[in-house]
C-alpha cells in the first residue's frame, strides 16, 4: 500500500543557517541568554583542552634534553627559580604539571558536558509544556483539522529530536571546532607547512564527503519524518479502534500497515547513522599514515630525534584530538541536517500558536437573565460544501425547556455547538441577554454556566466520584453534590448496589468497564454536578430503555422552573414534555411552541 506524502514545505533542503535561525526564533529570551551562556563555557573549555594539548610539548623536549635546562630559556628560567635540587626531579614536577592541567582540563569538560546536558534538555522540557499549552487553548474547530496523533508526536518526539538531533549537536560541533581551531593555531605556531597539509586534508576530505552526500541525508531525514508520522497515526488508530479491529480480523492489516513506515524509519536511521559514522576509519588510516609520514619528515627537516621529537608528540597529540574532533563535527552537522524537518514543524506551531500569557482558571459563569438570541446564524464547517445550518433565526428565554428534533445529519449538534461557544458562527451573531458571545474571555464564562452532555461521553480512568465532579481535584470533590448528582441522573443505586467499591471503583480507560447506558447517566450526572443554570443534552437518553429514560426526564422535570434546558433527541416522546420545539430540516430551522402536555 501506498503512503500518502503530505507535501511538506520542508521537503526543501534547507540550509544549516535556516536551521538555526529557526531553533533561536522558538527559544524564549532567557533561554537564547543561557545558550549564549553555555558557548562562552564551551569556549573556554576548549582553551583548557588547547592548553593541555600545548603543555606536553616542554614536557618532551625536556626528556629528549635535560641538559637544555641550564642553558637558560622559559624551562631553565623555571627550574632556577623552583628550587628544585635535581634536573630529575623538577622533570617530575613539570610532568605532575602537565597531567594536573589534563585532570582540570577534563573536569571542566565534564562541568561543560553537565551544563550542556542540563541546558538542551530543559530546553526540551520548557518547548513540550509550552506545545501542550498551546495545542490545548486552541479554538475547538482546530481540533476537527488536525489527527489526534499528532499532538503526542510533537510534544513527545518532536522535541526530542530538537533537543537531541539539533540543538546538543550544534553545541557539541560548536565545542569541536573551537577546539579545533585552537589547536589548529598552535600547530600553525610549530610548523606551518606541516599544519597547513594537515587542515587541507582532514578537513578537505570531511568537507567534500559532506558536500558530495548532504543531498542524500536531507532527502533521508523528510522519509523519516513522514514515516514516524505514519506510524503514530497507525498505532493511534489500531488501538482506538480494537473493537471494530476484532470484529472485522484486520489485525494483520494493522500490523502490516505499520511495518512499512516502521521499516522505512529504520532503513533511513540505520542510513544516518552510518553516513555519520563512515568516514572516521578511512580517515583514521590517512591520519596514521601522515603521523608515519610526519616522522619521517621531522626527522628529516630538524636533523635530530631531541630536535623533532617536541613536535612529533605535539602534532600526534594533537591529532588524536583533532581527528575525532572533526568526525565530531561532521557527524553532528549530518544529524542536525537529518533532522531538519522536524523543526520546520515544530517552529510552525510553535510559532502560529500562543499558549495562553497567563494560566487561565476556572471563570465566573456568565449569567443570563432574559434570554439566548441567535441572529442570522450560518456556520459551515472548514472545507465543507455547504453550510451545516443556514441564517438561523432563535430565541430561546431563560427557564424555557427546548427540544430540538431532526433527521440525522441535519445540523442538530452543529446547532448544540455554536450555543455552547465550542464554535462560532461564520456569519451572524449569538447574544446572552444583548450581549455578543464572542472572545475568549466571554466564551469561557459562557461555558462555565452551562452542564453539557455530549452525544458521546468521555470517561476518564478514575474514580466514579472523579468522574461526576469532572476535572476538580480530589479533595475539592463535594460528595453530597456528587450523590445528589448520581440520583437524579438514576445511577445512584447502580453505584451503590452493583459497582464494588461504590463511589471509589475506578472505571476503566475511556470507560469500558460501564455499560452504553451507565455511560450516559455519568455523562448527566456530571452535567448536573455543577448545578448549571443552562442544561444541553445531545441525544443524552438514546441508549437508556424507556423506563429509566423516564425516570431521568421526570428527574430532569423536577428541576427548578428558572433553568433553561435544551435536549436534542431522536424520540419525539423524549421531548414531548418541553414548551418549545425546534426542529431541523437540512440545517433549515423552524420553531413552534408546545403547550404543556
Ligand atoms: N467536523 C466536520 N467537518 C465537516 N462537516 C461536518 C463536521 N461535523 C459535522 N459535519 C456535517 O454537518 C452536518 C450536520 O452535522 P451534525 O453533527 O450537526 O448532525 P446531527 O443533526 O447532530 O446528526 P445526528 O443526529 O446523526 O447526531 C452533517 O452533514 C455533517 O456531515
Ligand atoms: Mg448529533
Amino acid at each position: 500500500m501506498k503512503p500518502s506524502h503530505k507535501e511538506m514545505p520542508a521537503a526543501r533542503s534547507r540550509g544549516f543557517a535556516a536551521i538555526f535561525r529557526r531553533v533561536w526564533e522558538i527559544l524564549e529570551p532567557w533561554q537564547r541568554r543561557r545558550a549564549l551562556g553555555v558557548s562562552v563555557l564551551i569556549t573556554l573549555t576548549a582553551l583548557v583542552e588547547t592548553l593541555s594539548v600545548v603543555s606536553i610539548v616542554p614536557f618532551i623536549s625536556l626528556v629528549a634534553n635535560p641538559a637544555a635546562l641550564s642553558k637558560g630559556g622559559l624551562l631553565g628560567t623555571a627550574y632556577a627559580m623552583s628550587g628544585v635540587t635535581s634536573e630529575r626531579s623538577f622533570l617530575l614536577l613539570v610532568g605532575f604539571a602537565v597531567l594536573a592541567v589534563l585532570v582540570l582540563g577534563n573536569a571542566f569538560k565534564t562541568f561543560t558536558a553537565w551544563r550542556i546536558a542540563l541546558f538542551t534538555n530543559l530546553v526540551g522540557h520548557e518547548l513540550s509544556v509550552r506545545l501542550v499549552s498551546a495545542y490545548l487553548s486552541q479554538p475547538y474547530a482546530f481540533f476537527l483539522t488536525r489527527h489526534s496523533a499528532e499532538f503526542a508526536k510533537s510534544i513527545l518526539d518532536e522535541v526530542s529530536q530538537v533537543t537531541n538531533r539539533i540543538i546538543q549537536p550544534a553545541m557539541l560541533a560548536l565545542s569541536r571546532l573551537v577546539v579545533t581551531v585552537f589547536i589548529g593555531a598552535v600547530l600553525v605556531a610549530a610548523d606551518p607547512l606541516v599544519a597547513l597539509l594537515v587542515v587541507v586534508v582532514l578537513g578537505g576530505a570531511y568537507s567534500l564527503i559532506f558536500l558530495a552526500l548532504r543531498g542524500v541525508i536531507a532527502r533521508s531525514g523528510q522519509v523519516r519524518y513522514e514515516a514516524n508520522q505514519l506510524r503514530y497515526h497507525v498505532v493511534s488508530e489500531g488501538f482506538a479502534g480494537i473493537k471494530e479491529i476484532k470484529m472485522l480480523g484486520l489485525e494483520a492489516v494493522y500490523a502490516a500497515r505499520f511495518a512499512g513506515p516502521s521499516e522505512r524509519f529504520a532503513r533511513t536511521q540505520a542510513g544516518n547513522q552510518i553516513i555519520s559514522l563512515a568516514p572516521r576509519h578511512s580517515l583514521e588510516a590517512i591520519a596514521f599514515g601522515g603521523v608515519l609520514g610526519l616522522v619521517l619528515y621531522l626527522l628529516d627537516t630538524r636533523q635530530t630525534l631531541e630536535n623533532a621529537l617536541p613536535v612529533v608528540a605535539l602534532f600526534a597529540f594533537a591529532g588524536y584530538r583533532i581527528l575525532p574532533g572533526l568526525q565530531e563535527i561532521y557527524a553532528s552537522l549530518t544529524t542536525i541536517r537529518f533532522a531538519a524537518p522536524t523543526i520546520e514543524a515544530l517552529h510552525r506551531d510553535l510559532t502560529t500558536m500562543r499558549p495562553p500569557a497567563e494560566p487561565v482558571h476556572i471563570a465566573a459563569p456568565l449569567p443570563l437573565t432574559r434570554a439566548i438570541r441567535f441572529e442570522k446564524v450560518t456556520f459551515a464547517y472548514p472545507n465543507a460544501e455547504r453550510p451545516a445550518l443556514r441564517a438561523v433565526e432563535l430565541e430561546i428565554p431563560r427557564g424555557a425547556r427546548v427540544g430540538v428534533v431532526g433527521p440525522t445529519g441535519s445540523g442538530k449538534s452543529t446547532l448544540i455547538d455554536l450555543l455552547l461557544g465550542l464554535i462560532v458562527p461564520t456569519e451572524g451573531r449569538i447574544l446572552a441577554d444583548d450581549g455578543p458571545l464572542d472572545g475568549d474571555e466571554t466564551l469561557r464564562r459562557w461555558r462555565a454556566g452551562i452542564g453539557y452532555v455530549p452525544q458521546h461521553i468521555f470517561i476518564a480512568d478514575e474514580t466514579v466520584a472523579a468522574n461526576i465532579a469532572f476535572g476538580r481535584p480530589h479533595q475539592a470533590i463535594d460528595r453530597a453534590a456528587v450523590e445528589r448528582a448520581a440520583r437524579a441522573a438514576q445511577l445512584h443505586d447502580f453505584i451503590v448496589n452493583e459497582l464494588p467499591g461504590g463511589y471509589d471503583a475506578r472505571v476503566g480507560e475511556r470507560g469500558v468497564r460501564l455499560s452504553g447506558g451507565q455511560r450516559q447517566r455519568l455523562g448527566i450526572a456530571r452535567a448536573l454536578y455543577g448545578d448549571p443554570a443552562i442544561l444541553v443534552l445531545d441525544e443524552a437518553t438514546s441508549a437508556l430503555d424507556s423506563a429509566t429514560e423516564d425516570a431521568v426526564m421526570a428527574a430532569i422535570d423536577a428541576l427548578d422552573r428558572d433553568r433553561t434546558i435544551i435536549m436534542i433527541a431522536h424520540r419525539l416522546r423524549t421531548v414531548e414534555r418541553c414548551d418549545m420545539r425546534v426542529e431541523i430540516k437540512k440545517g433549515v430551522l423552524s420553531v413552534s411552541q408546545q403547550t404543556q402536555g
